[in-house]
């Protein structure tokens, strides 16, 4: 068995930027908005703070997510997110099985991680679910709130603004839950830290 570590770059200055300013606006906009929807005078930020900070966070996370789908599209890392349909559902239950079973008994990684596959198949579907369903959701949600003149007056009865609060409201649960546990995943590297140096200095540690 071969023990040397191997370092591969996988995370290109650009990629990191986006990450880092993705990552601190989406904490600022889950802490600014649950203390929104939730407020009291003892919440965490203020009411009027939380929703001016949260206004500018989301704008901000708009110009950020520009920056990633223009990446994406202009670079080669887009290639990550393009899922092959053929034998889809074996290699999504090929990782599960190793997450669930494999990983305890010190098998190797069914998809190791090298320049042509970076992502894991339950990596891949959760990213391109995240960066091409929920991010993008939330932020039209959000446009939709902001200026609710551009929002539908009603939908099968139902109030426009009020199903726009609800989809923008599911959409932030849904990446708040998908980032604990995107978080916790990033454990699970050569040591505990080592994903986390890599989204720092661009290089990937694998056993
Ligand atoms: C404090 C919060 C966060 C931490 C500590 C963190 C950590 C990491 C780390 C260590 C990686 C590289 C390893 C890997 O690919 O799994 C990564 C990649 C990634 N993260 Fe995060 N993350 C955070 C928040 C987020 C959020 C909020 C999103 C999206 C809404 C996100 C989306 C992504 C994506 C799409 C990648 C792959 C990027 C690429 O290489 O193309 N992360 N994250």
């Amino acid at each position: 068995m071969n023990h040397s570590s191997e370092r591969i770059y996988l995370y290109p200055v650009w990629i990191r930027i986006w990450h880092m300013t993705n990552a601190l606006l989406c904490l600022v906009l889950i802490i600014t908005g649950l203390s929104i929807q939730f407020s009291n005078p003892g919440t965490v930020v203020k009411f009027n703070a939380a929703v001016t900070l949260h206004n500018i966070a989301g704008i901000l996370l708009t110009l950020s997510y520009t920056g990633f789908f223009l990446g994406n599209l202009f670079t080669p890392n887009g290639a990550y997110y393009v899922i092959p349909v053929k034998g889809f559902f074996i290699r999504l239950t090929k990782q599960f099985l190793y997450y669930t079973i494999g990983i305890f008994k010190k098998e190797h990684a069914p998809f190791p991680i090298n320049e042509e596959s970076k992502f894991n198949p339950l990596q891949q579907v959760t990213y391109v679910v995240l960066m091409y369903g929920f991010v993008p959701f939330v932020i039209l949600s959000g446009w939709g709130l902001l200026y609710p003149e551009i929002t539908v007056n009603s939908f099968f009865g139902f109030s426009g603004l009020d199903l726009t609060d609800l989809l923008h409201i599911g959409s932030g649960f849904a990446i708040s839950i998908i980032m604990c546990v995107h978080i916790y995943f990033c454990t699970i590297g050569k040591t505990p830290t080592s994903n986390f140096k890599s989204m720092i200095n661009g290089y990937h540690e694998s056993h």
